[in-house]
């Protein structure tokens, strides 16, 4: 049984709860592959996906789960809402409570913005990304990837590389596969590892290619093309030659470790078409697993996850 009625990140929640959110993803996997990809659990329930920042994949693909689940769904971004006039975050979700929806999704770029939403309203909130806080349905979807490819969590060695200063995706997925029992190392340039990181359990390198040794599941961050102007890292072509997973450097990690990215790429930056497009990139089938582990946990906070 899941315990909590909010999803705000992977730090606070447990081993066995992850479990449950996994197991049950496999389930709605199911339903994906389906012909007609339609079940009645959340029949009657409203979603809204609200975002203040842009997205591809997280947005659409919490609107494909709440679809295939029957819920309706609004989708409202921040530019086309009248937060433009002024509305404040508090007001605009108390409006959306007073129109009766079930559940806010939300993408915000400040962290801790799931949290307050939390306490200001009764509907049940997702974080969908906060900040350089947490992307918690993120490092679910990793992790369910990663255990349906090589089985289990337990014992295998994560690389994350990347800006790790500023990535949400990697604090969830750090929280994450700790507690799943992997062993996770981050890797980086030294101006974009976070002080004090090793104090989550992470090891930590400056060398890819000491980073790589022996991994069996490499994930690539994506260099957010702003920082360079902050000074973080002299030059793109520098960072690429530093920190960029190439065919020769993938070959430092075991022959059938396991390529991932949360996307949006910069190909030929932190890592090279070619590997992208590898067989032992499993980066499409991320994409395809976030449906079924958003179904899974928008099922679980909802739709009857206490049965
Ligand atoms: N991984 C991820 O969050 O992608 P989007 O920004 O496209 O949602």
């Amino acid at each position: 049984m899941i315990k909590k009625k909010n999803l705000i990140g992977l730090e606070h929640i447990d081993a066995p709860e992850i479990e449950l959110i996994l197991d049950t993803a496999v389930a709605m996997k199911e339903i994906v592959f389906r012909p007609i990809r339609k079940v009645p659990t959340l029949r009657g329930r409203t979603i809204t996906n609200l975002f203040y920042e842009p997205s591809t994949r997280t947005r659409t693909s919490f609107e494909l789960a709440a679809k295939f689940l029957n819920a309706d769904v609004i989708n409202i971004s921040s530019s086309a809402s009248s937060v433009v006039k002024g509305e404040s975050l508090k007001d605009t979700v108390r409006t959306l409570e007073a129109m009766g929806t079930d559940i806010v999704i939300i993408r915000h770029p400040m962290a801790g913005a799931a949290n307050l939403l939390a306490g200001w309203i009764g509907a049940t909130v997702i974080n969908a990304g906060d900040g350089a806080h947490e992307h918690p349905t993120q490092g679910l979807l990793d992790m369910f990837t990663v255990r349906e490819k090589k089985g289990a969590l337990e014992g295998l060695k994560i690389v994350i590389i990347g800006d790790i200063l500023h990535s949400r995706v990697a604090r969830s997925d750090i929280w994450g596969f700790l507690k799943m029992g992997a062993k996770v190392s981050v890797c980086g340039p030294a101006t974009m590892l976070p002080a004090g990181i090793e104090r989550t359990g992470a090891s930590v390198y400056c060398s890819i290619d000491e980073a790589l040794k022996d991994a069996d599941v490499i994930i690539m961050l994506r260099i957010q093309l702003e920082r360079q102007k902050a000074g973080l890292f002299p030059s793109l072509r520098e960072y690429a030659r530093l920190f960029g997973l190439n065919r020769e450097r993938l070959s430092l990690a075991k022959k059938d470790a396991l390529v991932m990215h949360p996307g949006p790429m910069n190909r030929g930056i932190e890592i090279s078409g070619e590997v992208a497009d590898s067989l032992q990139s499993v980066i499409n089938e991320q994409v395809t697993n976030g449906v079924a582990v958003r179904m899974a946990v928008l099922y679980l906070l909802i739709g009857g996850g206490d049965a």
